[in-house]
């Protein structure tokens, strides 16, 4: 089956395929730009910028970024946008995925909307007030939910008070990696599996006239997308596969915690933003298993849930420390993040994006299936 191309807004996109956003600076402009250049969607994170050009903003002396306006940097989100818009020489689109707990997200959404994102992808929360911040400008607008109510309460809302929907949804189920929109148990009870809430979440979007639903969390394999879209899917969100692509803005020791992760080292811990988080065991992680309290104090006010570091300290991190110190490749202090199915690609090793488009396009084995392997 050859997959068709996706809707978004005014822009058509030849791959049905949405690089899932990874903060802080796991997609940036180097992923975006590769998988926009092979006609796909790139998404760079608005998340913790100030990490990319530490030059541009103002650190304290462990160098992270003080205050939001530093740590989510305008300068520094601009740069990313068209630097990934230049690598994808035109191709695919670019978006942008902010969550709406950040502090400063109205200003961060203008930010991007001022840069050229051709999409704003916005979960962790309810974006209700997404379309105030962008104005009419030609961005598509598309949420993150996690049930039909979700999406039915964005609609009815920016109906009546904006006059525009959604021009897609992202479905996301209790496997993706990062935060669930769930709470603990749910992450593992069969009715808010992805397969179970889609048909439901589909059914709300075609009462709003037929808005294009993008499916994510534990999506993995051409298999997989083909199921999707044969039952109404416009397209699919994915993220964890494409940690270990060459092109992924992490560092090696990023994608090799990942390639080196056992099922059993992937899990669900407590995050400041208020969700369940998904991590893989690594050095830090097990330090808190242990009881052990890692906040070192709020500088960036990343978050607005978090209060000023007040749910961070009890948590026993800071969300935005710790991922700032992986990105800086920093294995024993910071938290690595995973969707539930990263133990697969030890199978797979680093490849290209375009390796990895072919293959979810299926015009390559999957060296992650058990099949493929038995053929080899
Ligand atoms: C390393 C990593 C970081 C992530 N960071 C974010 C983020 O900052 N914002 C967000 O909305 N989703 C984030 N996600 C979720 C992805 O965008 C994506 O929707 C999800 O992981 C899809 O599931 P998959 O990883 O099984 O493909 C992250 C996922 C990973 C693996």
């Amino acid at each position: 089956m050859s997959l068709q191309p996706l809707k978004l807004r005014n822009k058509v996109v030849p791959i049905p395929i949405i690089q899932g956003g990874m903060g802080v600076g796991i997609s940036w402009e180097r992923l975006a730009g590769a998988v926009a250049k092979e006609g796909a969607v790139g998404v760079v994170s608005a998340v913790g910028t100030g990490y990319r050009f530490p030059e541009l903003v103002k650190r304290d002396k462990f160098g992270r970024p003080i205050g939001s306006i530093n740590s989510h940097s305008k300068e520094a989100l601009t740069k990313i946008i068209q630097e990934a818009k230049r690598l994808s020489e035109g191709n695919g689109a670019i978006g942008v995925n902010i969550l709406c707990a950040i502090t400063d997200y109205g200003r961060v959404a203008a930010d991007a909307v001022e840069a050229g994102a051709d999409a704003i992808i916005s979960g962790a929360g309810l974006p209700l007030r997404l379309p105030e911040y962008v104005g009419d400008a030609d961005v598509a607008l598309i949420p993150i939910v996690s049930s039909a109510r979700a999406l039915n309460l964005i609609c009815r809302t920016w109906e009546k008070k904006y006059k525009r929907l959604p021009d897609a949804v992202v479905l996301e189920g209790p496997k993706s990696g990062g935060h669930q929109g769930f709470k603990y148990e749910e992450c593992f009870m069969p009715e808010y599996q992805l397969e179970n809430l889609f048909p439901s979440v589909l059914e709300e979007a075609k009462r709003w006239g037929d808005i294009p639903v993008i499916v994510a969390g534990g999506v993995w394999s051409y298999k997989d997308i083909v199921y999707y879209m044969q039952r109404g899917a416009s397209g699919v969100q994915m993220a964890t596969r494409f940690v270990a692509t060459h092109e992924c803005d992490a560092p090696l020791i990023y994608k090799e915690t990942i390639l080196n992760a056992e099922e059993e080292d992937i899990i669900l811990f407590k995050s400041p933003v208020g969700y369940p988080l998904r991590v893989i065991r690594t050095p830090f992680i097990e330090r808190l298993l242990a009881g052990y309290n890692g906040w070192n104090g709020c500088v960036s006010h990343c978050i607005t849930p978090c209060n000023k570091g007040e749910e961070a300290r009890k948590v026993g991190f800071c969300i935005a420390d710790r991922l700032g110190s992986a990105w800086l490749g920093n294995y024993e202090e910071g938290i690595f993040i995973s969707g539930a199915n990263g133990h697969l690609l030890k199978k797979q090793g680093i490849i290209s994006v375009k390796e990895l488009i072919e293959i979810l396009t299926g015009k390559r084995p999957d060296p992650t299936l058990e099949e493929v392997y038995a053929v080899k």
